[in-house]
Formats: C-alpha cells, sequence, structure tokens
C-alpha cells in the first residue's frame, strides 16, 4: 500500500454533552497523553465530535455548543500539547460528511440495528419507535472520522469496540470494492481491567453525567471530598471489625486505577501500597472513612495540575477557539488527502480526471467519424 498507511497515526474524540469526568481520565485521556508524551505516534488527532453529539441532542443544539469549549479546556487541563497533537471540531471539517455519504452505502440496515453499543444507547434514550436516522447511522460517521485521518490506532473506552469493528467491515468492504484504499483501524483499550470501565461513586456499572454519578476533572477539592466520602462502598461492611470486600466495590477500583505508592508515602504512610490497604480491609477492622480519606487525596492530587492548566486557558478563552481553529483546518488539509484517494477509487473524480476526459472525447470523437462515414455513404447510395 501507499507509504501514507506505513505511518503510525491516531484518532480519537469524544462527544461535547458535558464536561469530562475521571472514567474519561482512566479510560483514555491519560493514556493519549502518555502516547503524546512517549512519540508514539507519526500523527495524533483528537476531536471533539459535535456533529454526533447533534444526532441525538439535536434538539438541544445549545447544549453541544456550549460544551465545545468545556470538551477543549478539559483536553488542553489534562496536558495534550496542541503542538504535539491536532485538537479539532468534527462539523469543522466537511470531509468527514463527504465520506459519510460513500460509506453509508456500504453498510445495512439491519447491521446498523444490530451494532450492541446504538442498541443500548436506543433504549436508554427511549427513542421508541422514533429513531433518528442520523442517529442509527453515527457509526458510519465515526467510521469516515477514522478512516479520514489514514487512523492506524483508535483508544477508547470497550464501549466503543463495536464502532471500529463496524468501522473494519466497512473499510473493508470498500477496498474489496473499489481497491485497497482505505486503512484498517485497530482499537486500543486499557490494558488493566481497573481502567476499563470505572464504576460511578454509586456503585453503578458506568461513571455517567446522566447518572449524576461522576467526578469532573473541572471538580474542586471540596466537590471532589464530598463526593468521596458519600461514595457506595462494601454494603456488608458494617462494623469496622467486619470483614470487607474489596472487590466490586468502587472505593478500591478507583484505588486501583490512580494511587501509586508514592501517594501511599505521602497520604497514608501505614500502608506501603494498596496490596497492603487490601489486605487489612479484607481481615477487618480498617474503616471506610480512613479509606475514603486516602481516595480523595489520591484523586485530589492526581487533579491538582489538571486545575491550575484549566485555569490558565480558562483566561485565555479566544486562544483555545483559536487552537480548535487552526487544528480543524489542519484536519481538513489531511481528510482532504484521503477524500481524493476515495473519489478516484469510486471514480468520482471526473475533472481530475485526464485520461478519462480523454479517453471519452476519443471514444465520441470516432463515434462521431463512424456516424458522418455512415451518412456519407447513404448519400451516396442514394445518388
Ligand atoms: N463515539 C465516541 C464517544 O461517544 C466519540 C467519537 C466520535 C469517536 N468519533 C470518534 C471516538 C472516532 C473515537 C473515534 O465517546
Amino acid at each position: 500500500m501507499s507509504e501514507e498507511s506505513q505511518k503510525k497515526i491516531m484518532l480519537t474524540g469524544d462527544r461535547p454533552t458535558g464536561r469530562l469526568h475521571l472514567g474519561h481520565y482512566v479510560g483514555s485521556l491519560r493514556r493519549r497523553v502518555e502516547l503524546q508524551n512517549e512519540g508514539a505516534f507519526d500523527e495524533m488527532y483528537v476531536m471533539i465530535a459535535d456533529t454526533q453529539a447533534l444526532t441525538d441532542n439535536f434538539g438541544v443544539p445549545q447544549k453541544v455548543r456550549d460544551n465545545v469549549i468545556e470538551v477543549a479546556l478539559d483536553y488542553l487541563s489534562v496536558g495534550l500539547d496542541p503542538h504535539k497533537v491536532t485538537l479539532f471540531v468534527q462539523s469543522a471539517v466537511p470531509e468527514l460528511f463527504e465520506l459519510t455519504s460513500y460509506f453509508l452505502d456500504l453498510v445495512t440496515l439491519s447491521r446498523l440495528e444490530r451494532n450492541p453499543t446504538v442498541k443500548t444507547e436506543i433504549t436508554q434514550k427511549q427513542f421508541g419507535e422514533s429513531i433518528p436516522a442520523g442517529f442509527l447511522c453515527y457509526p458510519v460517521s465515526q467510521t469516515a472520522d477514522i478512516v479520514a485521518f489514514d487512523a492506524t490506532g483508535v483508544p477508547v473506552g470497550e464501549d466503543q469496540l463495536p464502532m471500529i469493528e463496524q468501522a473494519n467491515e466497512i473499510v473493508h468492504k470498500f477496498n474489496t470494492l473499489y481497491g485497497e484504499t482505505l486503512v484498517a483501524p485497530k482499537a486500543m483499550v486499557p490494558t488493566d481491567q481497573y481502567s476499563r470501565r470505572l464504576p460511578g461513586t454509586d456503585g453503578k456499572a458506568k461513571m455517567s453525567k446522566s447518572l449524576d454519578n461522576a467526578i469532573y476533572l473541572s471538580d474542586d477539592e471540596k466537590t471532589v471530598s464530598k463526593k468521596v466520602m458519600s461514595m457506595f462502598t462494601d454494603e456488608t461492611h458494617l462494623n469496622i471489625n467486619d470483614p470487607g470486600h474489596t472487590e466490586n466495590n468502587p472505593v478500591f477500583i478507583y484505588l486501583e486505577a490512580l494511587a501509586t505508592d508514592d501517594h501511599f508515602r505521602r497520604f497514608l504512610p501505614e500502608y506501603k501500597n494498596l496490596g497492603e490497604l487490601k489486605a487489612h480491609y479484607e481481615r477487618g477492622g480498617l474503616g471506610d472513612v480512613t479509606v475514603k480519606r486516602f481516595l480523595a487525596a489520591v484523586i485530589n492530587d492526581v487533579l491538582a495540575p489538571i486545575r491550575e492548566r484549566r485555569k490558565y486557558y480558562e483566561a485565555r478563552i479566544p486562544e483555545v477557539y483559536e487552537i480548535l481553529r487552526e487544528g480543524s483546518e489542519r484536519a481538513s488539509a489531511k481528510a482532504h488527502e484521503t477524500v481524493l484517494r476515495v473519489r478516484r477509487a469510486i471514480g468520482v473524480n471526473y475533472f481530475s480526471d485526464r485520461k478519462l476526459i480523454e479517453k471519452q472525447s476519443k471514444a465520441f470523437k470516432k463515434k462521431l467519424e463512424d456516424e458522418a462515414k455512415l451518412a456519407e455513404y447513404l448519400a451516396r447510395q442514394k445518388k
């Protein structure tokens, strides 16, 4: 395949429907920053998926509009560096709409209806029989998001795996029909089980804004402490001396995802590491308040530099929009190369295809000549 496809390229994104939370952080954001700092990819793209957010928020566009800046601030706060990563807005890259149109032909309605993530969301959002076509088709537009940048790696949460699978099906179908054109992407999910899906503070399976069980990256210290102190923990651990359960206990899951030995040294030196703390809790004799206080300190320690950077950018909002505008321009230029390749593969590149014009020009000339010859012959016959 072309040289372009040998490059290591990362693309991922988030819907701007709210501020980003700790689940986003452990599930994807911190990995993006690591990848950026390791220089693991030749090119990195991070997209604010406003068009996708509109597929189920078309009635409340103001919500999407207001959260674009929140997500941008969250990106910059966690340490994504606009000099190393192209941060852009989906709607500002028109090439994505064109690619979506071509890809829509390569997928069936029944396949879209089978997408497990979409299926769950349809139930959650209670669309009933009135599913917006744009919503049902968003996996196709997500394929365009990924494929437009020749992305080889897509860091996402576990819930996005069906999207990447569907993207691969579309890529395969396109390449089979029109020749090798598109790069097949690979999902990158966190390797440790605790980071893959952070439960909510209420113990529900997923941290989410709509469930009101999230700790936001932009929460201040007091808010974090309050949320942590009222967290759901082990229901069977009623007395301090009862043996406790650490498995499926959100407090311990958060610690698994966030606490380092250094945190123990600084905030809870009675224990060397999480293994020791867990052992004591399971044995009995360790109270939830001690563990929660430690967790609040850990989270606040992780969030401290993030809050700091957020303040810096909150004081420079026009600069943040400029970062997004520049990024969108760069993203659009990159996606345009893919669009040209795709148009050529399908054969809708009429005006730039000199061979096509020459060939048809010759064919029609020949036809005109043949017709003229025939007319001449017939005229001669008549005489
Ligand atoms: N669907 C993703 C989410 O809900 C957002 C998204 C849109 C995305 N396009 C993408 C993620 C492309 C990865 C790649 O969070």
